[in-house]
């Protein structure tokens, strides 16, 4: 992947609706994001089950291209069948184009309830390795096996990412969570990975937990972690306890990084159960286009869409069900939107 640009000037990105909620989630964000007046050029791409329905592929051509030519995508979640059907293409986009490391900022918002208060953690999990290296087989009917692959470059890699933006954000704490204590070869080269990048960051407190002890204390005592160092599989998990902290998958954006290229995505699916109904909160994928600003540049774009989105949550009028009101996808876009105040007519916003 690498960083490109139209003959106009406007920055080409990939967009990818995605599947189930994905279109009406996505297109609350580039309306969000167009209101900023940063000046994109969206490249509008199939895949997964749309694609598969439509061109009997999930990872059309198309959108390889795409993506090789701009670097950088917004993307709606992706269907995957459980237990059947073709490997998840979330997966695979993350390893082809080694985007290795999955961000994803957990915060408490006025005005969402929840038993927590004042969650503020990132949870970096590590994209490309792990049981999500899809090496599984039948040994014999009844017996299968999949294999879990940990590397001591793909460990160092996410450690130093997770300490390099601890410093760089001003955080105080990196967790590593693992199983090292059953899985003493695979978990304990990624700790011993972690702890090594640790010493060249003197200033920041690093720390180890089990993954199960690290579960409970998510849950009673939230506020005690700050940055979160996970493996692939845990790294999955744990992000959706943590989203449960602070207002459920609705309000979470991600983002998963490589060194030349970067994918922007909510931590949810595609919401089979809510999808075509207009009901989905668009919050996590705004947010996820307020992270996909920053990585070009638009600081002050993207924290516009915060703050509206910050406001539009304390005063409590425009909620969607998953947080206990009754307003429409459509209608928390629109009060995001007017938070914002006017439309800026150009992107000379960059901070
Ligand atoms: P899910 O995240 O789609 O849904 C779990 C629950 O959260 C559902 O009750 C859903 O209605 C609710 N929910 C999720 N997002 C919401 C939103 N924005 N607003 C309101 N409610 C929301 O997880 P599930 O059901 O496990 O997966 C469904 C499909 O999504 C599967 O095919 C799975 O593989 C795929 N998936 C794709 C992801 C991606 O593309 N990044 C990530 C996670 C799952």
């Amino acid at each position: 992947m690498r960083k490109g640009s139209s003959s106009n000037g406007a920055r080409a990105v990939t967009l990818i609706p995605g599947d189930g909620i994905g279109p009406e989630v996505i297109a609350a964000a580039v309306a969000v994001i167009e209101h900023t007046g940063v000046k994109l050029r969206w490249d509008e791409q199939i895949a997964g089950m749309t694609a598969f329905k439509r061109a009997g592929n999930p990872v059309p051509e198309a959108l390889l291209k795409s993506l090789r030519a701009t670097g950088v995508a917004l993307k709606g979640p992706l269907e995957t069948r459980v237990g059947e059907g073709y490997r998840s293409i979330n997966v695979y986009l993350r390893k082809t184009f080694n985007l290795y490391a999955n961000l994803r900022p957990v915060r408490s918002f006025q005005g969402v309830h929840t038993p927590f208060r004042d969650v503020d953690l990132v949870v970096v999990r590590e994209n490309t390795e792990d049981l999500y290296a899809g090496l599984e087989h039948q040994i014999t009917p009844g017996v299968v096996e999949s294999i879990k692959v940990i590397t001591a470059r793909a460990s160092r890699r996410i450690a130093r990412f997770a300490f390099e933006y601890a410093r760089r954000e001003g955080r105080r704490c990196v967790t590593a969570i693992h199983k090292a204590n059953i899985m003493k070869l695979s978990d304990g080269l990624f700790l011993k990975c972690a702890r090594e990048v640790s010493s060249a960051f003197p200033e920041l407190r690093y720390e180890e937990q089990i993954v199960d002890a690290a579960c409970m204390r998510l849950v009673t005592d939230p506020q005690a972690f700050d940055v979160l160092l996970l493996e692939n599989l845990y790294g999955d998990i744990v992000s959706d306890l943590c989203a449960g902290l602070v207002g459920g998958l609705g309000v979470v954006p991600g983002a998963n990084y490589g060194d030349k290229g970067a994918i922007f995505e909510a931590v949810h699916g595609t919401a089979p159960d809510i999808a075509g109904k207009g009901l989905a909160n668009p919050i996590a994928a705004i947010l996820s286009g307020a992270m996909l600003l920053e990585y070009l540049g638009h600081q002050q774009a993207a924290r516009r869409i915060r703050n509206a989105t910050g406001e539009v949550l304390q005063s409590g009028n425009t909620l969607t069900r998953d947080l206990g009101g009754s307003a429409t996808t459509r209608q928390m876009t629109d009060a995001i939107i007017a938070a914002m105040g006017p439309r800026t007519s150009s992107a000379a916003d960059r901070a």
